[in-house]
């Protein structure tokens, strides 16, 4: 593993090895993390909003001894006309060993890989509506923290499945560890008419029933053109989770959610703040993945 671009370029047993570090990294003390990364230069490199993501790699480098640079690309050179190979070059001649990139452009990292010197590391911190590899990875090591294992689980992803780099990844990775049996839900407009690696439900009862683990998913409007956003009036009563559509899952269930949730429209306050829901558990292994990850590509 050199870069971190698609969750779909690691085997099985490299996302195990991902996962090994993590509970290594989660269950040693801070001190002995602490110095792996010392002297290394990490840049964020973030064109898409964001909270958890954008701060849990800096956190995780930070706890790894890395020095961390959040580009600020509002007040970057890329509002004077520069290009983004230009940028990530002038970064790069500033001895920068590594970048995280968020962009709004399918495949972007490709490209960025193309233009790096050898040595430069890259990871997708989400590109698109195509790939989110750390988001997989953390979603399903949160997985693996509550049950045996994922092959045999019935595995549910309800929301906006069309514009969704989490779903994705999330789906790819589930596929590489050898499950068969995800399920998709969601407003018409926002499922895909079919999927290689899971099953599309027609109602949110088939989707939920028996099921082990709910990702719920926001809708992306920034994504979406106007005229496919579905009716916001009744999306909680259609695909929101509730006590009543909860209901219909394994009591076992635990329910997920990538962030930001918008309450009350994909998912109630009483799911989201109680035991079933496992959404900060998911932010806390978020930081930990990312720090196995820095440490595996950069150690
Ligand atoms: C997601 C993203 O940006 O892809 N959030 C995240 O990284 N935790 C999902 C979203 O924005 O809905």
């Amino acid at each position: 593993m050199k870069h971190l671009i698609d969750i779909k370029d690691l085997s099985a047993d490299e996302i195990f090895n991902v996962f090994s570090q993590t509970l290594e990294i989660k269950n040693n003390s801070k001190k002995k993390n602490s110095k792996i990364l010392r002297g290394k230069t990490i840049a964020n490199l973030f064109f898409e909003n964001s909270t958890r993501t954008l701060v849990s790699f800096e956190l995780a480098a930070k706890r790894l001894g890395a020095h961390v640079v959040n580009v600020n690309i509002g007040k970057s050179s890329t509002t004077k006309g520069e290009t983004l190979r230009d940028t990530i070059q002038t970064l790069e001649a500033m001895q920068v060993d590594a970048f995280v990139v968020r962009h709004t452009e399918n495949q972007i990292c490709e490209k960025i890989k193309s233009w790096l010197k050898s040595k430069t590391v890259l990871i997708n911190a989400g590109d698109g509506n195509n790939q989110h590899p750390t988001q997989g990875l953390l979603d399903v090591f949160t997985i693996l923290q509550h049950k045996k294992n994922t092959e045999e689980l019935k595995i549910t992803i309800i929301g906006d499945i069309k514009n969704s780099r989490v779903a994705n990844s999330l789906i790819d990775c589930l596929h590489i560890l050898g499950n068969k049996n995800i399920h998709l839900f969601g407003p018409e407009k926002l499922l895909p008419v079919s999927h290689d690696k899971a099953h599309i439900d027609t109602s949110m009862h088939a989707a939920i029933e028996n099921t082990d683990v709910i990702i719920m998913l926001r809708i992306q409007k920034e994504r979406i053109q106007d005229n496919n956003i579905p009716d916001l009036d009744n999306y909680h009563s259609n695909f929101g989770l509730n006590r009543t559509s909860l209901s219909h899952a394994k009591p076992s269930c635990i329910v997920m959610h990538p962030g930001p949730i918008n309450r009350e429209l994909e998912i109630s306050s009483e799911i989201a703040d109680s035991t079933p829901s496992v959404i900060l558990e998911q932010v806390q292994n978020g930081v930990l993945i990312r720090q196995a990850v820095l440490k595996l590509l950069l150690g």
